[in-house]
């Protein structure tokens, strides 16, 4: 391997920097080149390529978003787009690449290896924690320390004037970051996609709710559920609440990333230049029980579940 593509694609999120400056770092050492594809897939179809040395990756590592910027691509999905982006590749002399994104990325890249052979390699950079092969994506620990943060300061106003207040979380279609926000901070009822319209236990809680504390309710954004649906349920079965809504959205998304996040960006992305060269290929590297693991791509799947342990959790503080 002497040069290495990288790329961001799909929503940044904190840590992607510090693990561009792993993959800097142990490429240098290994006498690999470096190439920064900016905003992901469509900069590999514009041709947009330009050289990284580690020096510029380490002024980053303590940064929020992406150097290397990030997009979704919906030009890549055509077979005219993969194309593009492989003759560029190969005009740039580029011999492996390393994407950092969520499972549109991953199936984007074994997509493009129908015609494509050189090594890809991906690291899974999200806040919404929905991946299979790794405990956490990366970002997933920054979002949730935004969250509670701001949903401590939420609940100082909340219990000031005793209101009801439904905090809406994002995620996509994953309960991750509302779980995990919404336990820590306390709160009176969480819910997530994964539960469906399950609005028994809230309103049970709700119905009877006498304005002489605050009452909040962490919920994740979906199709099925979010702040606005949640709301005019609780109005249903008590009209005289006095409620607010705040939605926490693309706050979540930026910040510094946590020492946890620094520190997956960092490990992630060094073993993944490691596993270039052993000669894998088509693989995500992820974290297991603390352990480098890594997860052929036609393997990895979406994650929406959050497992049984937090579901557990969940019915126990929802009573
Ligand atoms: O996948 C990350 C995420 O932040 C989701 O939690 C959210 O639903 C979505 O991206 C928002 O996307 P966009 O930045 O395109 O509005």
């Amino acid at each position: 391997i002497k040069n290495i593509g990288l790329f961001t694609s799909g929503g940044d999120s904190p840590g992607m920097n510090a693990a561009l400056y792993g993959i800097a770092k142990v490429a240098e050492i290994n006498g690999i080149k470096i190439t920064g594809i900016l905003k992901g897939y469509e900069g590999m179809i514009n041709g947009d390529f330009s050289p990284l040395k580690s020096s510029d990756l380490k002024k980053m590592v303590h940064r929020g978003g992406t150097l290397l910027k990030t997009a979704r691509s919906k030009r890549f999905l055509t077979i005219e787009g993969r194309k593009l982006a492989l003759k560029h590749l190969q005009e740039n002399n580029i011999d492996a690449l390393i994407a950092i994104g969520g499972d549109g990325t991953f199936k984007g890249l074994l997509t493009f290896s129908e015609i494509c052979d050189i090594p890809f390699i991906g690291i899974p950079g999200t806040i919404d924690n929905d991946i299979s092969g790794t405990d956490y994506t990366l970002g997933f620990d920054s979002a949730v320390n935004t969250a509670i943060e701001n949903i401590d300061k939420i609940k100082d106003t909340a219990e000031s004037h005793n209101r009801v207040f439904i905090v809406e979380v994002m995620g996509r279609d994953s309960g991750y970051i509302a779980i995990h926000s919404g336990l820590t901070t306390g709160a009176d009822a969480i819910l997530i996609p994964e539960s469906g319209k399950d609005f028994i236990y809230l309103l049970d809680k709700v119905k009877n709710y006498d304005s002489e504390d605050a009452f909040l309710v962490v919920v994740s954004e979906g199709d099925e559920i979010g702040a606005e649906l949640v709301s005019s349920k609780i109005k249903e079965v008590n009209p005289n609440v006095d409620l607010r809504i705040t939605k926490l959205g693309h706050v979540q998304r930026g910040g510094n990333p946590s020492a946890l996040d620094r520190m997956l960006g960092i490990r992630l992305g060094v073993e993944a230049v490691k596993s270039l060269l052993q000669s894998k290929k088509n693989v995500m590297v992820g974290i297991l029980n603390n352990q480098l693991h890594l997860t052929p791509f036609n393997e990895m799947v979406k994650q929406h579940q959050v497992n049984k342990e937090l579901h557990e959790l969940l019915e126990l503080f929802g009573k």
